[in-house]
């Protein structure tokens, strides 16, 4: 691509937009690390004139950005590349239209277009763009997950995409990628000899992936009531960590190395359908409750949720990647919205010693949160101080804002842009990924309707519905919590 590069935002008026992209892209404008001359170029229904986008924009952004990194001249200077066009980016016509605001032989120019707005705009946007010509080869797009709802409408959206832009030119975003510790999962395991051998069935229990928050669906009920968590966050976020934990060592660390690795895990997942639905998973919708010491409503009573929704709000699964480093280990998944705590972890489990000297002796554990704060640490036994063998669990922790703390901890989505601007799609969602992640989720959500498997009601401020504690506490383990 040309550089400099135009960003082109649809649904430029979305709490995507407005929350994440562009404090993301104030953040990298603050720092130096936009093409002076990039146009930041919004698209949505609303009616706003180009002053008018300048001011939301800065409204919601001084909401966002911390106090001590946002100032007034430096918003301004950004503010600059700031531009918006009111259309219809359902309607076809609207894209001469596009096509006249961005200029005769802007086509030249590189220019990104992100695709913030529901996923059923997806096709009819890469097909008019391509209609209109504006999808040169000095192009990319990018898209927000989920995409689709099951594997036969994700199919539909690639081959649309795919027939308007080259696979090259496509970044599937899951910004969980994009983490610093889940990147640093990848460090942690392939640059240090010390786990590779005890990275396998043979060592490792089972994996916990936990993301727990404590919000609701906010404002975005409309689309959560037809998501819910499973199409929400497992399909995409809990299962690129899973293949991030799972998968070989990539010979190279790129695109295609890295992507081929995780496509081999989500391939290797065990099918959970029929009966195995009710054994092995567990939906679950907040009822009335306490965050915070605050009363919060019933999922059914949020804004735009139907008053007798089925939808979940929490899902928990019992996985298995059926291969042969991980023969028999389960991966025991789960995340929820209005839980006790906001947490997001992976915890590796390992199984204990083989031949037990000391009483109180516990398995280490290696647990990798992600949030709220980035740390990696890991469960030892040690020795009490003072006469006898006492044993008491102790803690290796490496906690990264402590090692880094002069660096400002970058939001996944300015590392994500970056990337997207330079090129680079290695933490970005290949077609193949996407799709196979939706054959093995499909058929839970089917067994979900054939066995009217309603979700089970947790009050808001809990650890989730209790099945969720029985799936695990039927095998003798327990959330990590
Ligand atoms: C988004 C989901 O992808 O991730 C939201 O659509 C969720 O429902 C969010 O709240 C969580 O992201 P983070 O980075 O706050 O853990």
């Amino acid at each position: 691509m040309n550089t400099p590069c135009d960003m082109l935002v649809f649904g430029g008026t979305g709490d995507l937009a407005l929350h994440k992209l562009l404090p993301a892209l104030y953040h990298l404008h603050r720092d130096g690390r936009l093409a002076a001359d990039m146009r930041i170029l919004a698209v949505a229904r609303n009616v706003l004139s180009r002053g008018d986008y300048q001011a939301l924009a800065e409204r919601r952004c001084r909401a966002q950005v911390a106090r001590s990194d946002f100032d007034n001249a430096t918003w301004a200077s950004f503010a600059e590349r700031l531009d918006y066009l009111a259309m219809d980016a359902s309607q076809s016509a609207e894209f001469g239209r596009l096509g006249k605001f961005l200029g005769a032989g802007s086509c030249q120019r590189g220019r990104i277009y992100y695709l913030a707005t529901a996923p059923d705009l997806f096709e009819s946007i890469a097909e008019n763009l391509a209609i209109a010509r504006l999808a040169g080869e000095h192009t990319r797009i990018v898209l927000e997950k989920p995409i689709g709802h099951s594997l036969e409408s994700a199919r539909e959206i690639n081959a649309a995409i795919g027939a308007a832009f080259s696979e090259a030119q496509v970044f599937r975003i899951d910004h969980y990628l994009g983490k610093e510790t889940v990147q640093n999962l990848m460090a942690l395991r392939f640059a240090n000899a010390l786990f590779e051998p005890i990275w396998r069935a043979g060592h490792i229990d089972h994996v916990q992936i936990s993301v727990n928050e404590t919000l609701g669906v906010e404002n975005r009920g409309a689309y959560y009531d037809h998501a819910g968590a499973m199409r929400d966050m497992l399909q995409n976020h809990l299962l690129q960590l899973l293949c991030l934990v799972a998968m070989e060592a990539p010979v190279r660390f790129d695109a295609e190395a890295v992507r081929n690795e995780k496509v081999k895990i989500l391939e290797a997942l065990k099918p959970i359908s029929g009966l195995d639905v009710q054994d092995k998973t567990v939906r679950g919708q907040y009822a009335a409750g306490k965050i915070g010491g605050q009363e919060v409503p019933a999922y059914y009573f949020e804004k735009q949720v139907d008053n007798d929704s089925d939808t979940e709000t929490f899902v928990a699964i019992q996985a298995e990647v059926d291969n042969w480093r991980w023969a028999g280990v389960p991966f025991y998944l789960r995340t929820g919205k209005r839980m006790a705590r906001k947490c997001s972890e992976i915890v590796i489990q390992f199984k204990p010693v083989p031949h037990r000297l000391f009483e109180a002796s516990q398995a280490n554990r290696l647990v990798i949160r992600l949030q709220p704060e980035e740390r990696i640490s890991l469960q030892l036994m040690g020795k009490s101080p003072g006469k006898g063998m006492r044993l008491t669990p102790m803690e290796l922790d490496l906690n990264l804002a402590r090692v880094f703390p002069q660096k400002r901890r970058w939001d996944a989505y300015e590392r994500l842009l970056l990337d997207v601007i330079e090129g680079d799609s290695t933490l970005f969602m290949r077609r193949d990924e996407v799709e196979a992640a939706w054959a093995w989720v499909d058929p839970i959500l089917e067994g979900w309707l054939e066995y009217y498997q309603s979700p089970r009601p947790y009050p808001a401020g809990s650890d989730g519905p209790e099945q969720a504690q029985s799936l695990l506490e039927l095998q003798g383990r327990t959330w990590q919590d």
